[in-house]
């Protein structure tokens, strides 16, 4: 916990001086006083400091970060990484959060607590203003580039990705034609409800409840029925994040109409798991090839099982990769020919959780 000099200070250093400053001043009169008396400032690891919390619903907080110097301006739609150590003389463990809110100096994540959830509890029971968290910079291939016609879908914690490209866009002058569907248990357990009901928000939002329908006879819209909520659903590029049961149901819904893969972009933060018994088993040597690198490489047939990063990584090539578990979508490319098994959605492949399984492989 900081003291109550250093709380007040921060955000104005941050402000007034901005991060390069703090970065260059900082790194210039490192010692191990000046570690100890700040270690917000004087660090070399990106850290962030809890300065307010919201609570959203009864088991949603949304924790406002004013982040140090080494944090990069992040997209609306990115995540961090978050590490703490939960129990002493324990591992520090790591979970992604996506920004919900990103202001000049803050940004904000906001956490559901999930019975299940090491880190989500221990946030929400443990975590007040003035603790310095660890974490990284924005990372995430979740973010808009610029299509006309967006349709949001998300449900429970999934929103807070979506929540905040619909902020940044409202805001803009050439806003594109946006569609929001998100599913909530119930009224009382919506995120964001009031500021996605205000008139603030231009866009047209659909608020589906799965446990109760408010009085006024909203219209529940299973992700089943997005067809007929959405008729121009095929002309729309998709941005899905929530619970891994609804994303099954909105994925196989988006097969059985046979939408295309290519305009769909999913945030999943959880580990991909391949039961690696059910690879295809190739007995030749597998060429892959990197069109935008324009270089070849060739993954023997003895190291067919091991993912497409760690194969490329041992040829002494780079591929842009964070987690290597499948969940920050940071490797994520475009699978040109061939077959690939793993984690694979239509076209789009992540390399450091798919593995090869046609001899001739072409990434985009
Ligand atoms: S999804 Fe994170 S590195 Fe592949």
């Amino acid at each position: 916990m900081l003291s109550k000099w250093s709380r007040a200070a921060h955000p104005w250093v941050m402000k007034i001086l901005g991060r390069d400053w703090v970065e260059y001043i900082a790194s210039n009169t490192m010692n191990v006083v000046t570690q100890k008396v700040d270690p917000f400032l004087w660090t070399y690891d990106c850290k962030a400091e809890v300065v307010a919390i919201r609570q959203e619903t009864p088991d949603t907080k949304t924790f406002v970060l004013l982040p140090n110097q080494h944090f990069k301006q992040p997209l609306p739609g990115q995540h961090i990484e978050l590490s703490a150590v939960i129990s002493e003389g324990e591992k520090a463990e790591s979970r992604c959060y996506s920004l919900s809110i990103i202001d000049e100096n803050t940004v904000s994540i906001t956490v559901k607590r999930n019975p299940e959830g090491k880190v989500s509890n221990w946030l929400h029971d443990h975590v007040g203003i003035g603790v310095v968290l660890n974490i990284s910079s924005p990372r995430g291939a979740f973010i808009y580039r610029g299509q006309e016609k967006l349709l949001f879908i998300s449900a429970g914690a999934g929103i807070t990705p979506c929540f905040s490209i619909l902020n940044a866009l409202e805001s803009t002058a050439k806003r594109p034609d946006i569609a929001f569907y998100y599913r909530s248990r119930t009224p009382e357990e919506t995120i964001f409800r009031s500021q996605l009901e205000s008139n603030k928000v231009r866009s047209p939002v659909d608020i589906s409840y799965s446990r109760s329908i408010e009085p006024d006879d909203r219209v529940n819209v299973m992700p089943n029925q997005l067809m007929d909520a959405y008729p121009d659903i095929k002309d729309r590029h998709i941005y899905l994040c929530g619970p891994d049961a609804f994303k099954k149901e909105v994925l196989s819904f988006l097969e059985s109409i046979e939408y295309d893969f290519d305009n769909l972009e999913v945030e999943h933060f959880v580990r991909f798991n391949q039961d690696l018994t059910t690879l295809r088993k190739l007995d030749e040597d597998v060429t892959v090839t990197l069109k935008s690198q324009n270089i070849s490489f060739v993954i023997e047939a003895e190291n067919c099982d091991q993912t497409l990063l760690e194969a490329a990584e041992k040829k002494g090539i780079h591929l842009e990769h964070g987690c290597r578990s499948g969940m920050c979508g940071t490797c994520r490319t475009n699978l040109v020919s061939g077959q690939v098994s793993g984690n694979q959605l239509g076209k789009t492949i992540y390399p450091c959780t798919a593995y090869p399984a046609s001899t001739q492989l072409i990434l985009e």
